[in-house]
């Protein structure tokens, strides 16, 4: 038997580099050994944005889009978004009930977004519980394995724990405690340094034009001890070298030395870096193109994933509800 993976992403927004190798790279190799579902969390969008949902429909087909484009494959992976299969919510339901208030109030999700998040009213109900239907998501499928970022680390303890108060409720185990898959690469950080973040415009869409790319990369900070062409670099504090790690390992080394020893200047520099994303990039946005001149095929992608997931989600609630009575 293989194992289970489910994971997911909120369709907030234009997918970037940040998703790519934070996320993406890591779910494409994963379909090699597991059995995985991938799924729009819709709903975990709804919760943040309920007053600005203008482009949620259009921000799952684009974001389905990129993960086709980049090698999610509908043929061996069940893709699907999360309000299409009833089932999530109803596990939400009964999560809920079963999950003491505590916990959700310390998580530190939680209070960094109810401290930080100025732009949206998050002081919710439902908001509170946005681990819970995260747990009800990951267990409906009785995964084992959940492929997340760092920052999710605080919603799998839940989930952990919630699965273990389920079964000793029940008495029996019908969930199992399933575990993080960490991606390894190192985060990749935005145009200005700071985390890569769609509400901080600092990212490199996977859907941006060459022109766009070169222009945002010319805007990226540097060594900032390097003023002058013939002062040495120190590329191991620029930003623009840990790209180059990252996008063009086997230029590393001479990006390293002609930095150092101020053989190039930074224009050049970001140039070529510029031109090795657009060609890592560009088959993902030919087949991208292609994928989204016919809108048929996501829906119909989305369609048997639907039916996939559902047949799954269907059996768990039942031995869901036979385990408490309901
Ligand atoms: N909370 C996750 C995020 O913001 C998205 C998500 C929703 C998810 N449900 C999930 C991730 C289940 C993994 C498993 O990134
Ligand atoms: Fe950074 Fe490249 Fe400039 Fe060196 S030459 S400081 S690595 S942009």
């Amino acid at each position: 038997m293989k194992g289970r993976i489910l994971s997911g992403m909120r369709p907030t927004g234009k997918l970037h580099l940040g998703h790519l190798v934070g996320a993406l790279d890591n779910w494409i190799k994963l379909q090699d050994e597991y059995d995985c579902l991938f799924m729009v969390a819709d709903w975990h969008a709804f919760m943040s944005e309920y007053e600005n949902t203008s482009e949620l429909a259009e921000n799952i087909i684009d974001n389905v889009a990129d993960w086709l484009s980049v090698g999610i494959d509908p043929k061996r992976s069940t893709i699907f978004v999360q309000s299409h299969v009833a089932e999530h919510t109803q596990l939400h339901m009964i999560f809920s009930c079963i999950t003491p208030l505590g916990i959700l109030e310390r998580c530190p999700t939680y209070k960094e977004q109810m401290r930080e998040i100025n732009t949206r009213n998050l002081n919710t109900y439902g908001f509170l519980g946005y681990p819970v239907l995260q747990a009800s998501d990951i267990l409906l499928y009785k995964a084992n394995k959940v492929p997340v970022g760092q920052d999710q680390l605080p919603h799998l303890e839940l989930t952990r724990e919630i699965s273990r108060l389920f079964n000793n409720l029940a008495k029996r185990e019908v969930f199992p405690s399933p575990d993080a898959i960490l991606t390894q690469s190192p985060k990749l950080l935005g145009l200005d340094g700071r985390k890569m973040s769609k509400s901080y415009l600092n990212t490199i869409n996977l859907s941006d034009a060459p022109d766009e790319i070169v222009r945002k990369i010319s805007t990226m900070f540097t060594d900032p001890q390097r003023i002058k062409l013939s002062d040495n670099g120190h590329p191991d504090i620029c930003n623009v070298f840990s790209y180059y790690t990252t996008f063009a390992p086997e230029l590393k080394n001479e990006i390293f030395d002609g930095c150092s020893n101020a053989r190039f200047g930074c224009t050049e520099c970001k140039k070529r870096l510029a031109q090795r994303i657009i060609e890592k990039i560009s088959p993902f946005q030919k087949k991208r193109t292609e994928l989204l001149k016919d809108k048929t095929v996501i829906s119909k992608i989305l369609e048997e994933g639907r039916e996939k997931a559902s047949f799954l989600a269907i059996e768990t609630m039942r031995q869901v509800r036979k385990a408490v009575n309901l």
